[in-house]
């Protein structure tokens, strides 16, 4: 782990070391699968800078993320870390580590037999879909202010509006690149089937808009009815900025 990094108090009890040794040759083949069916679609779809974080990164088509290796490379660039934990935190303790820029990051992966969907999110959900855009210096700030922001929040109603935020930008985020509606949310990034929902027009594309964000409710357990777009990340880094008056 990065010595670097400060801290953690309330995630501490969650925090766990991938033992990258042990994944076996089949759970590498699934991920190669996993990839391999993505890619196709993502090398059109999805936006520059993700591309570029896969590559900054180092992430292998054929090998399960060994997540030291993606700290070596991701640390020097954004100072952020893929930091191993043992399953779902509780949200005071995701927050603690978003603003200390360390990503929680599962390390078990989906078996074969549940390849395009899982309920809980996987390494594949987590270092394929979220990871690559860490690499990227804008969308790292907004991350960390994003974790700052609902650290200090303790209102229920408050905090709702800002997963809403997150779910918008972080999971189902879209941005508008040369006149093409592209994907960096992990949510569309790590889902054929929610990526071609949006690539075939199935959700109501709208201008990225905070207070309209706040009060969007949406269901996890369908296809997205509405997206919001923004024009460039500087848009959702000040979003998280307004979003700490909006609900002060
Ligand atoms: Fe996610």
């Amino acid at each position: 782990m990065n010595t670097q990094a400060p801290a953690l108090t309330v995630a501490e009890p969650y925090l766990i070391q991938q033992d990258w040794a042990a994944y076996t040759p089949e759970q590498h083949a699934v991920w190669a699968e996993l990839v391999r069916r993505r890619m196709p679609q993502l090398a059109e779809h999805a936006c520059q800078e993700y591309l570029d974080g896969f590559d900054q990164i180092g992430l292998r088509e054929d090998a399960i993320p060994n997540l030291a290796e993606v700290n070596k490379r991701l640390g020097p660039r954004t100072r952020w870390n893929a930091t191993p934990v043992s399953g779902f935190l509780p949200p005071d303790a995701f927050f603690e580590m978003l603003a200390a820029r360390q990503f929680p990051t599962t390390t078990w992966l989906r078996s074969r037999d549940s390849l395009e969907y899982t309920p809980e999110p996987d390494i594949f959900h987590d270092v394929f879909g979220h990871v690559p855009m860490h690499a990227h210096s804008v969308f790292a700030d907004f991350l960390q202010q994003y974790g700052k922001v609902c650290a200090r929040l303790t209102d229920k109603d408050k905090l709702e509006r800002m997963g809403r935020l997150f779910w918008f930008t972080v999971e189902f985020g879209v941005i508008r690149q040369n006149g093409k509606i592209k994907l960096y949310g992990s949510g569309l990034i790590s889902s054929h089937g929610e990526s071609s929902h949006v690539i075939s027009c199935g959700p109501e594309i709208r201008d990225f808009d905070l207070d309209q964000v706040l009060d969007q409710q949406f269901l996890v357990s369908e296809m997205q009815k509405v997206l919001y777009a923004v024009e460039s990340f500087d848009q959702i880094y000040e979003a998280a900025q307004q979003a700490e008056d909006r609900l002060a």
